[in-house]
């Protein structure tokens, strides 16, 4: 059910490329078969997603800084005889926040919900648009302080979730809880008057959006940006030019996605 296809096809037409970009289910003890088999038989480059993003890692021959400090490949490409993996999932949530939604987020006090995958991957960007400073709260909190030690920047801290009392300028929901309705456990004073975003999109991110609104947060965003920003860097990490993820993003909203 990935939008994936979508997003480059739109991509490919906005830059008057020719490209065939499909999904293929690899089974869940097959991803190195199946990324072999697509690169044997001619493909240019693979969108990895879950649960594979760290079997790319490993499989990778090199990578790129983000990648590094995730242990997780969302992009590979073919490249001197190697294949080099990347991790666009940050940056696309830093430029949708940034560039898409005008949310700097320099000098900003910034919550993230969650510490699994999904979370692991946007730490190194959103440390490097300079928060002042980054909370990491879980709801099995040794995960959140193995986040801590991975990463080591005395900017980010672990906090148990029911001891967060401060409201903060940013929250962000990396938490998979909206895929069964359900909500992480957030006092309510850390929402009023935040910026929201989850990183989930469309009815996933619902129920999540709808209780910050509820409780007075400044404005409550899906990741649906998110989505279409990490497409547009694989895509010029694929193809070598720029899409526009802004425009893509607004039809796909007009579409109603
Ligand atoms: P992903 O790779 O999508 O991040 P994951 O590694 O399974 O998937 O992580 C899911 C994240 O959502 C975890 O932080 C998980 O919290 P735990 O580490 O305590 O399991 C969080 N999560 C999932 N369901 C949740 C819920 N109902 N309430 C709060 N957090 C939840």
């Amino acid at each position: 059910h990935s939008l994936s296809p979508q997003i480059h096809r739109m991509f490919a037409q906005q830059t008057g490329r020719a490209l065939e970009y499909d999904a293929i289910l690899a089974p869940l003890d097959g991803f190195v078969r199946s990324v072999h088999a697509f690169f044997e038989s001619g493909g240019g480059g693979v969108n990895v997603t879950l649960p594979f993003k760290e079997a790319a890692y490993d499989w990778v021959t090199g990578c790129d800084e983000y990648a590094g400090s995730a242990g997780a490949v969302n992009t590979i490409v073919a490249s001197d005889g190697g294949f080099r993996g990347c991790n666009t999932d940050g940056i696309g949530l830093v430029r949708d926040l940034t560039i898409n939604l005008g949310c700097a987020l320099i000098d900003k006090r910034v919550l993230v919900l969650g510490a699994g995958g999904a979370v692991r991957g946007i730490l190194g960007p959103l440390l490097g648009a300079s928060p002042s400073s980054l909370v990491i709260a879980n709801r099995t909190n040794s995960r959140a302080l193995a986040l801590i030690e991975r990463f080591e920047d005395p900017r980010l801290r672990a906090s148990q979730l029911e001891a967060l009392a401060q409201p903060f300028d940013i929250v962000i929901n990396g938490t998979s809880a909206g895929l069964v309705g359900a909500l992480p456990k957030v006092p309510d004073a850390v929402i009023a008057g935040s910026f929201v975003y989850d990183m989930m999109y469309g009815r996933n991110a619902e129920p999540f959006c709808r209780w910050a609104r509820e409780r007075g947060a400044a404005r409550a965003v899906d990741g649906l940006g998110m989505l279409v920003e990490q497409a547009a860097e694989a895509f010029e990490l694929f193809h070598g030019v720029r899409p526009d993820g802004a425009a893509v993003l607004r039809r796909l909203r007009e579409d109603g996605s």
